[in-house]
């Protein structure tokens, strides 16, 4: 099996990397071989993420152009043994179009059980590169108006490039704040709105920022841990609870 997963959101901030990098531990944690890439051109930072910043010579955009090899622009994390990470180009002068893209990802995925690509924010061109070689998406939301906004609009254009199988994952969950902002009834409200169903939700985990900020060292001290096992575990069709019920 090799899954081509793309990790997508309308609105920016709603902790795309911090999933991708959270799922991608989970992974490997349960064997699976899994290339994570960042495909936020002109952001990166799961490189940061991954404390592998200084290792990177080639990026994604080195490999479609021939300046490298594929394989080449792979590197190992430094962490967490057996994840491996394709960084975006650090300038956004090297914008990758869509078809070149799915090629490279066609190219590495067999060696994979999963390929997991972090998208930019948005519906734009960096969206659409990102999405080009999916099999299927998971849309990260926060619960609140603007950002479910984003996910309706993501799902939709998914749909518009032929990918059907979305699932929703609710980040940064808070059952106070949700109380307190008081813009929906309930969970299920929020559910229902992105029209997307719900594979994770994933509690408000200060500890989870800062070792995310910290090279990744220590996730296993996090709460959101739990749920990134069941995520990954969710995604292989194992029928296992949320891990968080908020
Ligand atoms: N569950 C969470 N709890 C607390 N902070 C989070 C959580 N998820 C993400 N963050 C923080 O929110 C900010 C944005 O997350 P990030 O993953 O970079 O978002 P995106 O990739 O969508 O722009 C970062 O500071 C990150 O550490
Ligand atoms: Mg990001």
């Amino acid at each position: 099996m090799n899954d081509v997963i793309v990790v997508a959101s309308g609105k920016g901030g709603t902790g795309k990397s911090t999933v991708c990098v959270g799922l991608s531990v989970a992974l490997v944690k349960q064997n699976k071989r899994v290339l994570l890439i960042d495909c936020d051109c002109g952001m990166r930072g799961i490189d940061l993420m991954l404390d592998t910043s200084e290792e990177i010579l080639f990026d994604c955009s080195d490999a479609v152009r021939g300046n490298c090899s594929p394989n080449e622009a792979v590197y190992r994390s430094k962490n967490l043994l057996n994840l491996d990470l394709m960084a975006a180009p650090f300038d956004t002068d090297n914008e990758i179009s869509p078809s070149v893209f799915k090629q490279l990802v066609d190219s590495l995925k067999g060696s994979y059980d999963y390929v997991i690509i972090d998208s930019p924010a948005g519906i734009g061109s960096g969206f659409m590169t990102a999405a080009a070689p999916a099999d299927r998406a998971l849309i990260v939301t926060n619960a609140e108006p603007t950002s479910l906004r984003g996910a309706v609009k993501i799902r939709t254009k998914l749909s518009s490039l032929g990918i059907t199988d979305s699932r929703l994952i609710i980040n940064r969950f808070d059952r106070k704040q949700f109380g307190q902002l008081g813009c929906y009834e309930d969970l299920d409200e929020v559910i229902d709105r992105a029209g997307t169903r719900l594979i994770a939700l994933i509690p408000l985990d200060l500890r989870l920022s800062a070792i995310m900020q910290n090279g990744c060292a220590g996730l296993n001290w996090s709460p959101a841990v739990t749920v990134f096992d069941c995520l990954a575990k969710r995604l292989g069709g194992v029928n296992v609870p949320l891990a968080f019920e908020g």
